[in-house]
């Protein structure tokens, strides 16, 4: 079945390293050693990301993403990155909302919607992750969180629905089981998967990856569970064996 499998390279690798691995990914991928209903998608750190695009070029079902960016065309912003300066180095996908944007870099909901629909008006494929802290699951929150970080983001939307069946995905990432090696267990990732669906609401077709802790160990099983239509890998995407692994599961 069709899957969607996403590296998230976070503040890893310089470039000859990103080089290196999105080559040996580029490679398997011409040589169609990854199953053709895959789409792959690779966000490396700023500076790889012409190198990354390059490598993958050619590479079908394949898409190359920034982490982050800023809502703005240019301007007065030190430190930060448009989309123009992303387009440029061939990248038209973009994370917003990653945890640890919101609990590291302190971005609201407010401003995480602020860069949903800037991105989804620009022309960006956008995956919007969403997930609770460990304290809000325990606190009986899971609902109000997933909620709140939905709506936030899709409610105000003013794009065409029709872009964003092509242009948007959520990704679920509880924050307690992210590089901590703890992956979610299969009731919780059905639980969570079915409610972001029901929350979704008309939008519900659109397409909810899984984000954790995910391994070539227990990929296959994650992929295998109801409502999970992609994987968001971090720390087991560095190594393209390992993430080439987790595309094959
Ligand atoms: P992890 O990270 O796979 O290392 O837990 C996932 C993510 O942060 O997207």
């Amino acid at each position: 079945m069709a899957k969607i499998i996403a590296a998230n390279w976070k503040m890893n690798k310089i470039r000859s390293e990103a080089e290196e691995t999105a080559k040996v990914l580029g490679q398997a991928i011409r040589d169609k050693k990854v199953p053709a209903d895959r789409t792959i998608m690779v966000f490396p750190p700023y500076l790889s990301l012409p190198t990354v695009s390059s490598a993958l070029e050619g590479c079908g079902n394949t898409l190359v993403g920034a982490q982050n960016f800023y809502p703005e065309k240019s301007g007065a912003f030190t430190g930060e990155i448009s989309l123009p300066m992303l387009q440029d180095a061939g990248v038209d996908w973009v994370l917003v909302g990653h945890s640890e944007r919101r609990h590291v870099l302190m971005e609201s909901d407010a401003f995480i919607a602020r860069k949903t629909q800037y991105a989804l008006e620009h022309g960006f494929g956008v995956v919007l992750c969403i997930g609770e802290t460990l304290e809000e699951r325990d606190g009986g929150k899971l609902n109000e969180v997933l909620s709140r970080q939905l709506s936030t983001a899709l409610d105000p939307l003013t794009v065409d629905e029709a872009v964003l069946e092509k242009k948007l995905l959520i990704a679920y990432e509880p924050v307690w089981a992210m590089g901590t090696g703890k992956v979610a267990g299969e009731k919780e990732v059905l639980e969570a998967h079915a409610l972001v669906k029901k929350l979704l609401g008309k939008r519900s077709s659109l397409p909810v990856l899984y984000g954790g802790s995910v391994k070539p160990t227990n990929a296959g099983a994650l992929l295998a569970l109801d409502n999970v239509d992609g994987l968001l890998v971090g720390g087991a995407s560095l190594a393209a064996d390992s993430f080439l692994a987790i595309i094959n599961a």
